[in-house]
């Protein structure tokens, strides 16, 4: 082999790349096709398996005609977690996916919760069981849809079917397969006794391997479709926020990202298994073996901001409303924003937990209310912070990604409301780097993922906090912290009202 490649593939909800990157973590070729989503009815959210490979299949062939097949050493598969693709013996699929935003099986997740005594459950699969989970929506076919329930002899999630697609194996890496609701994550195995509280027979679930593990190899039948060689290998990967861990370097003990986009995700390494005991993190096994990961999900983040420019700002570019945010003082002239325009994950488990200005005066404009979104934001994720150092993550530094990191009024507030500071990486690609650098392990190029990120994802800016910022913020976090148990009841109240 003159020149070893790796190729990440990121099978995403809006489209499926491919990503072909060097020993030196250089982006060789990149090449993405869209897929569409459908919600045929209210809580429902469908893809088309066929879709994903016919995107992949596409990216693939594009990106092979600039390099030559016998140079890629290994692929890494990343992607939406959570889907549910339901196949026959045949490995046809059923029906079409049911994906991780799909919130039909929320009666189906209470009543398996009751069944096997709530804290139990979240210790043995290291979160809440939530309706976008997989088993829950398996249970659901079984009760709603019977006549596809009894010909399934497969289910996999959205990645690996295009692994399926690609080898004809039936796998699921460790960190994707732990958003099944249905592994015991502390061992990285199938638990029994969520098979047997689901009624779902083992044999319909692909094999687990670790991340960096190679685990299928390209068929023929593929590398006629995709321009690869067959016999490429193909290492288990993970699902899309495990490996944008891996791209982004957070991977040991107390590194942290924070990735301030469309939702907010605080993630986290841990070398141990140790749930949060109410349920309110995700832990799941990481991509690293023998480790695991924490996760608290904001669903409305960076999506505040532009829920604001779009309603109140419309024709204001978002560099004119940074620079009117940069004007406005520290605390918004006493405006709080409390951040749950979609419902909460974390730290509130509330789906009618909505948005809220606490303080609203005549002094306040616009741009107030805009500051506001974005301390409220960061507040939010310093929530999940706060959960995360609850468990023993002891961060003395952050990386930040996603839109706020590019407004450097927004970012300066964030590392003021951690207290820590924050960097950005050279790196950009995401989960489809992790997924490439997974493949360069698997291929053996580094001897394992920790090394292989320390040689490839460098600090670039690093935002120090304030001091006064820092003061500030700290007297104003506590009266933040109040508004949603304040608050909460009026929330349902308003739910019922609009339902009615
Ligand atoms: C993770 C999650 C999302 C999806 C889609 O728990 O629900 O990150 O993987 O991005």
């Amino acid at each position: 082999m003159s020149k070893p490649y790796f190729i990440g593939i990121d099978v995403s909800t809006t489209a499926s790349k491919a990503l072909v990157v060097d020993m030196q973590g250089q982006v060789i070729a990149s090449k993405s096709y869209p897929h569409a989503l459908s919600t045929p009815r209210p809580l429902w959210s469908e893809q088309d398996p066929e879709d994903w490979w016919r995107a992949t299949s596409a990216a693939l062939r594009d990106v092979m005609k600039q390099v030559s097949p016998d140079d890629i050493a290994a692929i890494g598969l990343t992607g939406q977690m959570h889907g549910l693709t339901s196949l026959d013996k045949d490995g046809k699929p059923l029906r079409p996916a049911i994906l991780w935003n799909d919130q039909r099986s929320g009666a189906q997740c209470e009543a398996i919760t009751e069944k096997v005594g709530a804290h139990k459950l979240w210790h043995l699969i290291g979160s809440r069981l939530l309706a976008g989970f997989t088993a829950p929506k398996i249970m659901w076919l079984r009760e709603n849809e019977p006549e596809v329930y009894k010909q399934i002899a497969h289910v996999l999630l959205p990645k690996d079917y295009v692994r399926y697609r690609l080898s004809g194996a039936y796998v699921a890496d460790v960190a994707d397969g732990s958003g099944f609701g249905l592994m015991e994550i502390a061992k990285r195995t199938w638990s029994d006794e969520m098979l047997a509280a689901f009624d779902i027979p083992r044999a319909w679930l692909p094999e687990l391997c670790e991340s960096p593990e190679v685990c299928a190899y390209v068929s023929e039948a593929a590398a006629a479709e995709t321009g690869l060689r067959a016999g490429t290998p193909i290492v288990g990967g993970a699902g899309d926020q495990p490996a944008a861990g891996v791209g982004s370097g957070i991977v040991e003990q107390n590194q942290v990202s924070l990735t301030v986009g469309t939702s907010g995700v605080a993630f986290a390494s841990s070398d141990v298994y140790n749930p949060q005991p109410e349920g309110l993190l995700h832990h799941f096994c990481a991509a690293v073996p023998g480790t695991w990961f924490y996760m608290g999900v904001m669903l409305s983040a960076a999506g505040g901001l532009r829920w604001l420019h779009d309603e109140l700002t419309p024709n204001m570019s978002y560099d004119e409303l940074n620079q009117q945010v940069e004007r406005v003082p520290r605390g918004s002239l006493g405006l709080i924003f409390a951040p749950y325009l979609t419902g909460e994950r974390n730290p509130h488990p509330d789906p009618l937990a909505r948005g809220a200005f606490v303080g609203l005066t005549l002094r306040h404009g616009v741009a107030h209310m805009a500051r506001a979104v974005m301390e409220g934001v960061a507040f939010g994720m310093r929530d999940n912070l706060e959960l995360l150092r609850g468990q023993g993550v002891q961060p003395t530094e952050a990386v930040i990604g996603g839109g706020a990191a590019n407004s450097p009024v927004w970012r300066q507030l964030t590392a003021d409301i951690m207290g820590i500071p924050l960097y950005t990486v050279n790196t950009h690609e995401g989960a489809a780097f992790g997924a490439a650098i997974l493949a360069a392990v698997g291929a053996g190029a580094y001897p394992d993922v920790p090394t292989a990120c320390r040689q490839l994802v460098r600090k670039e800016m690093v935002i120090t906090p304030d001091p006064a910022g820092m003061a500030d913020y700290e007297r104003l976090y506590p009266i933040f912290r109040a508004t949603y148990p304040a608050l909460k009841a009026l929330y349902a109240d308003l739910a019922r009202f609009e339902a009615s």
